[in-house]
């Protein structure tokens, strides 16, 4: 039997947490922030959760560009992902160049990871980034009848080519700036281990870590645009 005084600070306590430090990322204004954000390519890969995890302690938002068939092996960790609070964008289905596809193939590949996502987390992604960011205007045509926007970044990490803590640690760090959009894969394990110093080092440096969505200042994402 719980009195019930106890019973209203229950209740007071669990409307509570998480809501200041919410609100905090989602009502951030990068015009006066110095925002940047972290996005993570090829997932949802065995890291992930970790990575996650990570995210949620230091109450970070990212961007995490799927890839189809691996949403098709983990739709339990993109729904994960995207309860979170994190943007979620389309990488294709198989990761091929797609400028050397037909249109009816990047159509394809688009239209299957878009469905997958669809079914895995309820939502509709409205933004893509193109693997090894191989483009052309037909694959932004493509994919901007599908909805999508395209998103590249401003600076890659190289992250799959150093797996080394540290180097990846210094090449964050290296190209972080006001409004960047940072390249890296959450299914390199030591992007994974590198990140809670990333975090912290780059919020002692005064940035505010975002989605991409929230970089635009409230401008909605159109569809068969390029970004950044
Ligand atoms: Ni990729």
């Amino acid at each position: 039997m719980i009195g019930r005084g106890l019973m209203v600070a229950v209740l007071a306590a669990m409307a509570l947490p998480a809501i200041p430090a919410q609100a905090q990322v989602a009502g951030v204004d990068c015009a006066k922030a110095k925002c940047l954000a972290l996005t993570f390519d090829d997932g949802p890969g065995p890291q992930t959760p970790k990575l996650l995890k990570v995210l949620k302690k230091e109450k970070v938002k990212a961007t995490f560009f799927v890839v189809g068939k691996q949403v098709e092996r983990r739709p339990a960790v993109l729904k994960q992902t995207v309860a979170a609070g994190h943007a979620v964008g389309n990488h294709t289905y198989s990761h091929p160049s797609m400028p050397t596809l037909s249109e009816d193939e990047i159509f394809t590949e688009l239209r299957a990871t878009q469905e997958l996502i669809t079914s895995a987390a309820g939502i509709t992604a409205k933004m893509f980034r193109p693997p090894y960011g191989h483009a052309d205007e037909r694959v932004v045509r493509v994919a901007g009848d599908e909805g999508l926007a395209q998103v590249k970044w401003t600076g890659t990490t190289l992250d799959w080519q150093l797996r080394d803590v540290k180097k990846i640690k210094a090449a964050v760090l290296r190209l972080a700036r006001k409004d960047g959009v940072i390249l890296m894969h959450d299914t390199v394990p030591q992007t994974v281990q590198a990140m809670p110093a990333i975090i912290k080092e780059l919020k002692k440096r005064g940035y505010t870590l975002v989605t991409f969505p929230q970089l635009l200042r409230g401008k909605k994402l159109t569809a068969g645009a390029e970004y950044p």
